[in-house]
């Protein structure tokens, strides 16, 4: 691997394109894309085009690569990851893990019981705000943390809506399978492990209240049918001595975390910028036989907690 590690590309979508243009047309030390793969043979075609590398639409017909970056939907992840760990490929996913608990235990089982990297491209973790918000609650900056609560609200169109697959209430649809591991990790860096969950709502907006191990409470909001105004307070953190509010911009570089007291811990972040934190932090794995930042173990945490609150929708009616 002297020359890098030979990634194919695979999932030329919404995602897919983003990642080529912002995080592989000048890749991060050590990350070499050599094909890209997408069923839809034009969206391989100008993905290819713009990475100057040849363009499949099947991965069989790939030569030889040593690792797989998978941007496809939801409910293909599981079988997609499963058939790269057999081709002995090291393998960055994105979220969710898979759709179901089996698909999520076997996962962790398969990498596991493999020699390779299997990272899942979980953003807020990689965030500098989330970091320096949970540095500054372990240092005990805003005394004992008593609650967390996030907010997802927007508006999904656009790309997002291109192949209909969120909203066609199949097995990859839904605000909380598609938002729900992000927030879930979030909170989890925030205040650690989570213990119990209840959920209410549908497909396009639903409500958790999470209760964490240490005894801190939690609640998330998600909705994508609402306007975007900016950047949003995505997470305050409360304390006994003070709260701590993380901004998060999609749309540029607004991302922040603040000590209500107004102390500024981390300003002018870009969301999208994650990207390439996490093909770096996959990539430096590889290179240094090391675990990701998120692995599968962490991944499928993120999804049994979405999972639970699944089940647990208006499990309560009065
Ligand atoms: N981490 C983030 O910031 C972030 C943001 C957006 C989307 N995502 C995730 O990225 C993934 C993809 O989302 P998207 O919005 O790009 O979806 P999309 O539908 O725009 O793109 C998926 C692509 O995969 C292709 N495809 C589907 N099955 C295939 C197969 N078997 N072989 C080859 N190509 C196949 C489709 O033709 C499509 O072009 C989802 O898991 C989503 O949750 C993550």
């Amino acid at each position: 691997m002297s020359e890098g590690v030979r990634i194919a590309l695979v999932g030329c979508g919404a995602i897919g394109e983003l990642v080529a243009r912002r995080v592989y047309a000048s890749p991060p030390p050590g990350a070499r894309v050599v094909a890209v793969v997408d069923r839809v043979a034009h969206r391989a075609a100008e993905v290819g085009a713009l990475l100057g590398v040849p363009a499949f639409t099947d991965l069989a017909e790939v030569p030889a690569v040593d690792a797989v970056d998978i941007r496809l939907p939801h409910d293909a992840h599981a079988a997609a990851v499963l058939h790269a760990l057999d081709a002995g490929l090291h393998v960055l996913v994105e979220k969710p893990l898979a759709t179901t608990e089996a698909d999520g235990r076997a996962l962790v089982e398969a990498a596991g019981a493999s020699d390779r990297v299997v990272a899942v491209a979980e953003n807020y973790p990689h965030l500098a705000t989330v970091q320096a918000a949970a540095r500054a609650i372990e240092a005990g900056r805003i005394g004992e943390l008593v609650a967390v609560r996030t907010t997802r609200a927007y508006r999904l169109d656009g790309v997002w809506l291109r192949d209909g697959w969120r909203q066609d209430g199949g097995p990859a649809a839904g605000i909380l399978l598609d938002q729900g591991t992000h927030h879930t990790s979030l909170l989890r860096h925030l205040a650690g492990p989570i213990a119990a969950v209840t959920a209410s709502g549908g497909a396009d907006t639903v409500g958790l209240t999470l209760r964490f191990a240490s005894g801190v409470i939690g609640q998330s909001l998600y909705t994508w049918v609402t306007p975007a105004f900016g950047p949003e307070i995505e997470a305050t953190a409360y304390g006994t001595g003070g709260r701590i509010d993380i901004r998060v911009d999609y749309e540029g570089a607004g991302g922040s975390a603040v000590l209500r007291s107004g102390e500024v811990l981390v300003e002018g972040e870009d969301y999208y910028d994650s990207h390439r934190a996490i093909v770096a932090d996959w990539v430096g794995a590889i290179r240094e036989g090391r675990t990701p930042l998120v692995d599968a173990a962490s991944a499928f945490a993120d999804l049994r907690v979405v999972l639970a609150a699944a089940e647990e929708v208006d499990r309560w009616t009065l």
